[in-house]
């Protein structure tokens, strides 16, 4: 029986000193108020005042937060942005894109799109860039100001504090866009849309994105272990039926880092994404796959992961998030089975998978998996709803 590993662990080998800060937002909810509250900025400060500076309130009135104010406020605080900074798979892959292709910026006008503290930018201006623009909504943006202006380039970066979807650019082009948008489950958060926003609007036609590739895979794997501790747990709890909350730990893909060890079948490449020219529709879809058994063994669960590529670079450069790869601060997202299937070598895991942005809430995934399997062992048929929130 495969055995999971402990983010903490994974990451180890970065010295990255991880915070448990391991999801970039669940907190933020439906409109009425928050659910789920998982990560820092938590529940407690749903009801909190709001500033009148802020928003034009009386002092004291209550404010209700809306999903936005959620959404934007898990990125206020510094700690999720130590945790993606931290994160040397993706920071230094973006690095290592810029610097290492200085002829893509030299003279260029740059859109940094969510810049969080400026990271991006500031890599942008020091390849050469003509100027960057940085827009950041959440009140990180104050420091990307501080970071920007500490470091001598406040002649070359300007950071936005706003919405990119609201906010008026001092130009009315940009050469290339650069950003750091992708969730778990690749689509969760929806801020590919933001970028696609900024692309039609602003990109010039002969412009580059960067990343400007994205790839969606599932696999297969023997969870049994894991399963018992996450799922089955719930059936008896010091004696007691708390099996509905079985019910809802399995509607929620489980964010963690899966050992390569468990990996029963081939990876299925679900969905390629061009950034320069996918629609905002696209992004929700359905399709087919088959996974294949490269041993015998059990199927657990269900893991889906991303890829992104930076194909513009003069050699291209990628990082993937894969069980196979080194560990990233998005790990991997496991959709339990409901069947345990027993596969053997060759046999195949054939179905559908379904991903689209809830309708209420469109940072919420919603994803709806259809598998079949007939072995020499055994046989499953089954429809299984998730939700990514
Ligand atoms: C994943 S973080 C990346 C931050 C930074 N670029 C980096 O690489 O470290 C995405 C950032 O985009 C910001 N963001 C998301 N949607 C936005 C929008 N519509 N307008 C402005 N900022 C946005 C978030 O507040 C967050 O700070």
């Amino acid at each position: 029986m495969g055995k999971r590993k402990g983010k903490a662990a994974q990451l180890a080998d970065d010295a990255t000193g991880t915070s448990e800060l391991n999801k970039h937002i669940r907190e933020m909810d439906v409109e009425d108020g928050p659910v789920s509250g998982h990560a820092s900025v938590g529940a407690s400060e749903a009801s909190a005042p709001t500033p009148p500076s802020a928003n034009g309130h009386a002092p004291g009135e209550k404010v209700e937060k809306t999903s936005a104010d959620y959404y934007f406020d898990s990125y206020s605080h510094f700690g999720i942005h130590e945790e993606m900074l931290k994160d040397t798979v993706r920071t230094k892959t973006y690095q290592n894109a810029i610097y290492q292709n200085e002829f893509l910026f030299k003279d260029k006008i740059v859109l940094d799109v969510g810049c969080g503290t400026g990271i991006l930018s500031l890599f942008c201006a020091k390849a050469g860039a003509k100027h960057v623009y940085g827009v950041e909504c959440s009140d990180i943006a104050d420091s990307a100001k501080q970071i920007i202006k500490a470091n001598g380039y406040e002649d070359v970066i300007t950071v936005l504090k706003g919405k990119v979807e609201e906010l008026t650019l001092p130009v009315d082009h940009v050469d290339i866009i650069v950003s750091e948008w992708m969730g778990y489950f690749l689509l969760y958060e929806s801020m590919l849309d933001t970028v696609l926003f900024a692309r039609d609007k602003w990109l010039v036609p002969d412009g580059i994105i960067l990343p400007d590739k994205a790839s969606l895979f599932l696999t297969a794997i023997e969870d049994g272990d894991y399963k018992d501790e996450k799922i089955n747990f719930w059936d008896n709890v010091y004696g007691f039926d708390f099996s509905s909350i079985k019910t809802a730990a399995m509607l929620e893909p489980l964010v963690d880092v899966v050992d390569p060890d468990q990996v029963v079948t081939n990876s299925c490449l679900l969905k390629k994404m061009d950034i320069m020219t996918i629609a905002k529709e696209e992004c929700d879809f359905t399709v087919p796959f088959k996974l294949v058994a490269t041993r015998d063994d059990y199927i657990h669960a269900l893991v889906a992961y991303f890829d992104v590529s930076f194909t513009k670079c003069h050699k291209p450069i990628s990082f993937s998030t894969g069980p196979k790869a080194r560990a990233t601060h998005w790990k991997q997202s496991v959709m339990y089975l409901e069947d345990r299937i027993t596969i053997c070598e060759g046999e195949c895991l054939k179905g559908t998978l379904s991903v689209a942005r809830n309708k209420l809430n469109p940072r919420d995934l919603d994803i709806v998996l259809e598998y079949s399997f007939e072995g020499k062992k055994g046989q499953a048929k089954r429809v299984q709803h998730y939700k990514m929130r």
